[in-house]
C-alpha cells in the first residue's frame, strides 16, 4: 500500500480526488494539519493539528456493485472497531457509519464513491479518528477521544499502520459473497443499540416519534426498525434521528 503523509492541506478526501497522479491502486494519504476538513452533511470537521488520525484511503472495490456499497461502510466501520479494541477500547457503529464509545463519537467516516455503469471505479474514504485531542470547540455532539478514554497518549503513525493493515483486510473479505455476508453479521453484532431492545426514533419526515428495535440493514444501506406497534420502518441516512 502507498502511504503519503502531508503536512497540510484542506481535506484529504480532496487531495485524492483532485490529484489522481498521487494515486496508486490502494494509497492512503494522512494529513497532520486540514484547513478545511470535510464532515457529513457538509458540515466541518474538527481536529486539532498534529492531535489526532486524518486521512483518506483511496481504492477500486472488486466485486461490489452499487446496489451492495454499503458493504465497503461496514468492512470500514469494522476495521476501525477493531483496532480500537486492540487498544482496549470499546467501540460500537452508530448507523450508518460513526464509531461510538458510549454515548460518544470517537470517529467519523465520509466515502465518496466514483461510479460508473454498474461499476464502482473508485472509492475515497475519510477517516476522522480523535487520538490525543483533550477539548473539542466545534458544536459536534459528544465528542471524545482515546485520549480521554485511555487516560494516555497514543502514537498516530502506528496507529495508522494498524487501522490501516485492518482496511486492506476487511476490504479484501468483501470481495466475496460469503465474506460480504460475514461482514454483515459481524456490523450488525457492533451495532449500537443493535442489542435487540427498544428505543426511541424519530421519523425526520413526519416528526413521528416511536420506540422501535433495529432489525437490520439492506445492501443499500437504509436500515430497518421495528416499531411498536408492529410495523418496520425502512429509512435511509438523513430520514430517521436516533433520540
Ligand atoms: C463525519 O462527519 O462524521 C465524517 C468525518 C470525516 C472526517 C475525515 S478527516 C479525513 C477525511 N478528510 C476530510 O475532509 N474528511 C475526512
Amino acid at each position: 500500500m502507498k502511504q503519503l503523509l502531508i503536512e497540510e492541506t484542506t481535506s484529504t478526501n480532496t487531495l485524492l480526488k483532485e490529484h489522481p497522479d498521487l494515486i496508486g491502486p490502494m494509497t492512503m494519504a494522512i494529513a497532520l494539519r486540514q484547513t478545511s476538513g470535510r464532515g457529513q452533511r457538509g458540515n466541518f470537521w474538527e481536529s486539532e493539528a498534529g492531535k489526532n488520525l486524518t486521512f483518506s484511503f483511496h481504492f477500486k472495490p472488486e466485486g461490489t456493485a452499487p446496489a451492495e456499497q454499503f458493504a465497503i461502510s461496514e468492512a470500514v466501520a469494522l476495521a476501525i472497531a477493531e483496532t480500537l479494541s486492540a487498544y482496549g477500547i470499546e467501540a460500537r457503529v452508530k448507523w450508518p457509519n460513526d464509531i461510538y464509545a458510549g454515548d460518544r463519537k470517537i470517529c467519523g467516516i465520509l466515502i465518496e464513491h466514483s461510479l460508473f455503469g454498474k461499476e464502482i471505479t473508485r472509492s475515497i474514504v475519510g477517516i476522522g479518528l480523535n487520538v490525543n485531542q483533550r477539548e473539542f470547540r466545534s458544536d459536534a455532539p459528544n465528542p471524545v477521544s482515546m485520549w480521554h478514554l485511555t487516560g494516555r497518549k497514543h502514537d498516530i503513525e502506528s496507529l495508522a499502520m494498524t487501522l490501516g493493515e485492518r482496511l486492506e483486510k476487511n476490504l479484501g473479505i468483501i470481495t466475496t459473497k460469503e465474506g460480504k455476508e460475514t461482514t454483515h453479521r459481524n456490523y450488525l453484532g457492533s451495532l449500537y443499540r443493535g442489542d435487540g431492545l427498544p428505543y426511541r426514533y424519530r421519523e425526520a419526515s413526519s416528526g413521528e416519534e416511536f420506540m422501535g428495535i433495529i432489525r437490520d440493514v439492506e445492501p443499500s444501506g437504509h436500515i430497518l426498525i421495528e416499531k411498536e406497534s408492529g410495523t418496520t420502518g425502512r429509512y435511509a441516512f438523513k430520514e430517521i434521528v436516533f433520540i
